[in-house]
């Protein structure tokens, strides 16, 4: 029996269990309407960088001039028309992600200010940036901006693990680029990536040890994830160097949590760990409710899911002629909704208790026998009022995301960046 097929048929199991069916599909929108009443995270999706990493999965683009012009015209168009489509148009907060946002320079502020024209923002304004992408001019743009929450990829402080990456940046411009941050007094997060081809366990250390001290509050660590259809296996750096297997991936998650948490950092997700001083905590990924402006970007309401267009010029085109670019949609019923927010509490580290009478929510029952099945296996410690994820519980929800979420999330993606506007995408 070949490893895939008894991963498609677990998949197929969990799914069944879980959501009540094996299947999914996205397909055309008839309509683009979303329900939010009360405040939703705004989330910007900006696709251009000035270089493509090879092992990126996400919707960019090399940085053009006339095409950025245009899309933050596109956003402010998207950002009006969605307002009107909010009754409060109240936002909770407002994330520019990509891509490297950072890269459109002065413009970022022609965006805010749309965003500001078109809802009611109250929230916090985040960014994540490249540290080739920072200067000091920069940061005061930013500063100016009202960012209150950045998050850096530094990815690896070790000259020839960057260069295997494909960064176009040294240590030192990343520690540079930190230390610039620093001064603002913002939040900071930086990321990390481990589990590289050819990294040892001391290149792993010397990381952890400068991530931990620089003076970031928050920590996120991924471990490498190669999706299909970028072009990680087909960078020269990376041919003839072996991936690091599961067991070394395993003794490479425990450094990241034992040294996290050794320094006072606490778990905030199954990849971030944060000062508990540390206030407001970075996260691109927003749960409840959000709407998605830009390329690629995803909006929810609860009840579906939307996906904007992945190609950059179809969807400056679309907006300017149709005031959106919602590409795909799924409904999502209250079973799926369930699972969904139950996905991002164990992704978050802690499962509230359901409060009484609840269990007749379909699907809570068996949720509570997984996270009854987790405590047996050693991965969950309960306490009064909910479950909470510990070290071996993270690394096997690494290990699940990395088996059968991304599979899903590959098929998706591909699909979407070869095809602008597909018909429908099964998974
Ligand atoms: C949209 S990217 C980055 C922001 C910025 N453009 C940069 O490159 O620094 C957000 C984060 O995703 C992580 N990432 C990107 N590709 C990844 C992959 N294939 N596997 C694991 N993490 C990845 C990196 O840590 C990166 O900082
Ligand atoms: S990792 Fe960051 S800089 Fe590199 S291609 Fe992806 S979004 Fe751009």
């Amino acid at each position: 029996m070949s490893s895939a097929f008894v991963i498609r048929n677990a998949v197929r199991f969990g799914r069944r269990l879980l959501a009540g069916r094996t299947q999914f599909a996205f397909e055309r929108p008839q309509s683009i309407g979303l329900e939010i009443d009360g405040p939703v995270g705004l989330y910007v999706h900006v696709p251009f960088c000035a270089q493509l990493c090879p092992y990126c999965p996400y919707d960019r683009i090399p940085y053009d001039r006339a095409l950025a012009d245009a899309f933050v015209e596109s956003v402010g168009a998207e950002a009006r028309q969605w307002a009107q489509r909010l009754p409060g148009r109240q936002v909770s907060s407002i994330y520019f992600g990509g891509g490297t946002p950072t890269i459109l320079g002065p413009q970022l502020a022609q965006i805010a200010a749309s965003l500001r024209e078109a809802f009611a923002v109250s929230g916090p304004l985040c960014l994540e940036t490249n540290p080739a992408d920072l200067t000091p001019k920069k940061v005061r743009m930013l500063a100016d901006l009202g960012v209150e929450s950045i998050s850096l990829g530094v990815q690896s402080f070790q000259q020839p693990l960057l260069q295997r990456l494909g960064r176009k940046y040294s240590p030192a411009q990343a520690r540079r680029a930190l230390e610039w941050l620093a001064r603002e007094r913002w939040a900071i997060n930086v990321d990390l990536m481990f589990a590289l081809p050819g990294q040892s366990m001391e290149d792993l250390d010397a990381d952890l040890r400068e991530a931990l001290s620089c003076g970031a509050q928050q920590l996120t660590a991924y471990p490498l994830f190669t999706f299909p259809y970028s072009a990680v296996a087909s960078h020269r750096a990376l041919q003839g160097v072996q991936m690091p297997r599961l067991p070394t991936r395993r003794r490479m998650f425990r450094r990241v949590w034992d040294r996290s948490t050794a320094a006072g950092f606490a778990p905030v997700s199954v990849w971030s760990f944060m000062r508990p001083e540390g206030g407001h905590r970075y996260s691109s990924v927003t749960r409840r409710r959000f709407l998605g402006l830009g390329p690629s970007a995803a909006s929810f309401d609860g009840r579906r899911y939307l996906l904007n267009t992945f190609s950059v010029p179809e969807y400056v085109r679309s907006v300017r002629e149709r005031g959106h670019a919602v590409a795909l949609s799924m409904p999502i019923e209250p079973r799926l909704e369930r699972l969904y927010d139950f996905y991002w509490r164990l992704y978050d580290t802690y499962v509230p208790k359901t409060k009484p009478g609840a269990s007749a929510v379909p699907g809570r029952r068996r949720i509570e026998a997984l996270l009854d099945a987790g405590g047996l296996l050693g991965m969950l410690e309960q306490d009064a009022s909910g479950y909470r994820l510990n070290r071996r519980g993270a690394f096997w929800i690494h290990v699940a995301q990395n088996y059968f979420f991304l599979s899903d999330v590959n098929t998706i993606w591909a699909t979407a960046l070869r095809d602008p506007w597909p018909a429908r995408i099964a998974f």
